[in-house]
Order: C-alpha cells, then structure tokens, then sequence
C-alpha cells in the first residue's frame, strides 16, 4: 500500500485558546506522552504563545506552527503576523485557509493563495485547509468545491515546493460540532485529493504528499479514520486542548 510512503502528521490546532502559561503547563503534560511517536507531531498555537511553545518544546519531536500569516512581508497591515517573522521566530509550520478564517474573516481562496505563497517564500511547511460546507455537500458538489480550493491555493506551486505543503480535508459541517465525517467519506474525498495531485504534479509526487482528516477527530474516532489509506494523520482542534487525548490520537497514527 502506498499508506506506507508517508509518514503520518498529527497536529493540534489550538484555536484561541491558552495563555503561555497554560501553553507550557499543556506541553510539559504532553511531551512525555508522544516523546516515542512514529508520526510528525505538531502544535498551532495563538501567535502570543509562540514563544512559550518554542521553548517548551526546545529537544522534543514536538514542532511548532502557527494558526495563519499575511502574505507581505512587512507594512501596514494592522493586527497581522507575516510568515518572515514566524520563520525569524523559528516556527516550521503555520495552517492557512482554515474555514474559521473563511468564515469569520473574509479570506477567500484568492487571499488563501496569496499567504500559501508567503509561508513557502519564507521556508515555511503549510497546513492548508480546505473543505465543504454542508449545503456544498448536500448540493453534491463536494469534489468540486475541494478541487476549487485545492488548484487556488496551489497556483504557481512548483513540485519541490509541494512536499512543504500538507492539505487538511475539513468538512465544515463537522469542525467543532462533535459531527465526524465517517471513515468512509474521510477516505473519499482525501483519496480526490492525492487524484488531483496526480493530476496537477504526478502519481509519485501525490502518493508521498500528506493529506490529513479534521473536524471532531477524538481520541475514540481517531484509529478508524487513521486506517484509511488516503487519511495520513489528522488536524485536531478540541482534542488537542487534552493531554492524554492528544497522545491517545498521537499513538493511533504512529504504526
Ligand atoms: P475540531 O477542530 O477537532 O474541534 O472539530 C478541527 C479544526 O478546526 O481544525
């Protein structure tokens, strides 16, 4: 099976939670339950706990992310963190796109492009989200809605640039409503994803890229959806937020 090419990604996405304190307190709970992981392990967190995770972290296998970056370098934009300074802070990973960034605050695929483009400008690794609402899905217009998003973001990004990117499928309707998509749906549209990169890239390009499930991922879901072949980790939100859950869902994806 091509599964085995890909070293699973689990990461948590902790949203607007967490002061540094309570950042270093939650790591220092959860490094010693994921220290033996055979996955990549990842934490976005608030800009303001950057700092207190980066040095949490400092010798774990526990990397660091943000939860979004403007696509200019610097100027004035009011309120906003550019990708140079996540990577001059020494933070690998930011996620872009995440529908809560589409539905709160007007970013669109066209603004979801322009900040993939920064983050692999400055050297950085993206989780970008994509996903459908649950009128798109009852509409049955799924894959195209993804496939819309997908080529979007990924305009003018070459081959090599690719393997910096990881793509988080993310049904709207089930992110933070305690509503999974089912293993079966998960596989579905993650295995229209790696079909869209074969056809965009190549077969072997789409059979090492990663494509991770969210929405309501838990620590009892998580072994089910990770089995599927085209679910190669997950982007947790609540879950994440709970040490001995986050390592329950860690130690599902790690073979
Ligand atoms: P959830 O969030 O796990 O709380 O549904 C997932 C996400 O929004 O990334």
């Amino acid at each position: 099976m091509n599964k085995a090419l890909r070293k699973a990604v689990i990461a948590g996405n902790w949203k607007m939670n967490n002061t540094p304190d309570e950042t270093k307190a939650l790591i220092t709970e959860m490094k010693p339950l994921v220290k033996d992981a055979d996955c990549d392990v990842v934490l976005c967190v608030p800009f303001v706990d950057l700092y207190a995770a980066l040095e949490a972290t400092a010798g774990s296998n526990i990397k660091i992310g943000a939860e979004n970056c403007h696509w200019a370098e610097k100027g004035a934009f009011t309120g906003e963190v550019s990708a140079k300074m996540l990577a001059a802070v020494g933070v690998p990973y930011v996620i872009i796109g995440h529908s809560e960034r589409r539905q709160y605050f007007g970013e669109t695929d066209v603004t979801v492009h322009n900040r993939v483009r920064a983050a692999l400008d400055a050297g950085l690794t993206v989780i970008l989200c994509v996903g459908e609402t649950l009128d798109q899905r009852k509409q049955n217009i799924t894959m195209e809605i993804i496939a819309m998003q997908t080529k979007i973001a990924l305009a003018g990004v070459s081959a090599e640039e690719l393997k910096r990117i990881i793509i988080a499928y993310e049904p709207v309707w089930a992110i933070g409503t305690g509503e999974t998509a089912t293993a079966e749906q998960a596989d579905e549209v993650n295995g229209g994803i790696r079909a869209l990169i074969a056809s965009l890239y190549s077969q072997a390009d789409a059979d090492a890229f990663v494509v991770q499930y969210g929405g309501s991922m838990n620590a009892k879901n998580a072994a089910e959806l990770l089995a599927k072949e085209h679910v190669d980790g997950g982007l947790i939100g609540g879950a994440s937020l709970n040490a001995a859950d986050f390592a329950t869902i860690v130690a599902a994806a790690s073979k």
